[in-house]
């Protein structure tokens, strides 16, 4: 008898335990991906990006370098997606929710809108791609020099900030509305990570680089992954590069505003696969120059 109440407290003991794990179930998943030309420098490339997509089984993705008529098709009909052009190589948003293009904010380097998802929460979410070109890691002789490599960067930034529309979302998200979220590929690394702490890693330099510090003083965005791995020294996170030889960086972020919102994990992703560098990447499981993110928020 008295083993067999020692089971049964046992088994409820287990009982309760995982109702309090599903009650405290993550329960908003984003992703930002990188797909480096909808895959086209990998064999089979593009069935990788949908297969990425649907073992991680986000609730929204943020696509950069991706042409949303290509991978859409593939993902079958619980997803949708939009971006301003589909053919284009640009920045998109696949979710398996509602998307509601009544609130669409576009501009050069972003598109974003409203996603109602299932339990009748919403988010407003933002997929980012800065542009690529004169990355300032790989020359970081003078400030000055660095302002001005990150010149284009910032006013595409300032371009979303100072958009009307934008701030609405910015002003709902911080008064404990809608949440906001902005993700993306920045082309540059974070005010959080080149400080005196970590110079050793950057070539001896500390750096408040200035597209995410924007973003963080002008939209109150947070980092998700700096939020769940605090110490840049100890997870350092780095996004770029999967498969070449370079100044490796973490320079894609996801980034939140709203009190609603606790992120419960953060963690960069290239499926469980070994990359190979180039010129042997081809192969390679994992489609892309850029590990996507991928964080859990608990949605309060
Ligand atoms: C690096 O930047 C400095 C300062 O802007 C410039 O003088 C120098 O020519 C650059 N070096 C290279 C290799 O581009
Ligand atoms: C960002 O905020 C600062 C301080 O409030 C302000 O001086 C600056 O003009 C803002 N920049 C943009 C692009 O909104």
């Amino acid at each position: 008898m008295l083993m067999m109440l020692a089971k049964f407290s046992l088994f409820l003991l287990f009982f309760v335990a995982v109702s309090a794990l599903q009650d405290n179930r993550p329960n908003l998943r984003v992703m930002t991906f990188d797909t480096y030309n909808t895959g086209i420098h990998f064999d089979q490339g593009l069935y990788k990006i949908v297969k990425h997509i649907l073992s991680v089984d986000a609730d929204l993705i943020a696509i950069q370098r991706g042409a949303m008529d290509q991978i859409l098709p593939l993902l079958g009909s619980r997803y949708q997606g939009y971006a301003v052009d589909p053919t284009d190589m640009d920045v998109g948003i696949i979710t398996k929710h509602e998307i509601d293009l009544s609130t669409l904010v576009h501009t050069p380097a972003s598109v974003g809108f409203k996603i109602n998802l299932l339990n009748s929460k919403s988010v407003y979410f933002h997929s980012l791609h800065l542009d690529p070109e004169n990355y300032g890691p790989y020359n970081t002789t003078t400030k000055s020099g660095l302002d001005q490599r990150e010149e284009k960067r910032v006013s595409q930034i300032q371009t979303l900030i100072n958009s009307p529309d934008f701030q609405i979302h910015v002003q709902f998200a911080a008064s404990g509305g809608i949440p906001l979220i902005v993700a993306g590929n920045f082309e540059s690394p974070s005010h959080l990570d080149w400080i005196a702490r970590t110079k050793r890693l950057h070539g001896d330099c500390v750096y408040e680089w200035p597209a995410s510090k924007l973003l963080s003083d002008n939209a109150s965005l947070s980092d998700s992954f700096r939020v769940v791995n605090p110490d840049p020294l100890y997870v350092v996170g780095n996004t770029w590069s999967t498969c070449y030889e370079t100044v490796y960086d973490r320079i894609d972020f996801i980034l939140y505003n709203s009190p609603k919102l606790i992120p419960v994990d953060s963690f960069v992703y290239s499926g469980c696969l070994p990359l190979k560098m180039s010129p042997n990447h081809k192969f390679n499981d994992f489609p892309s120059n850029h590990y996507a993110v991928v964080t859990d928020f608990l949605y309060a």
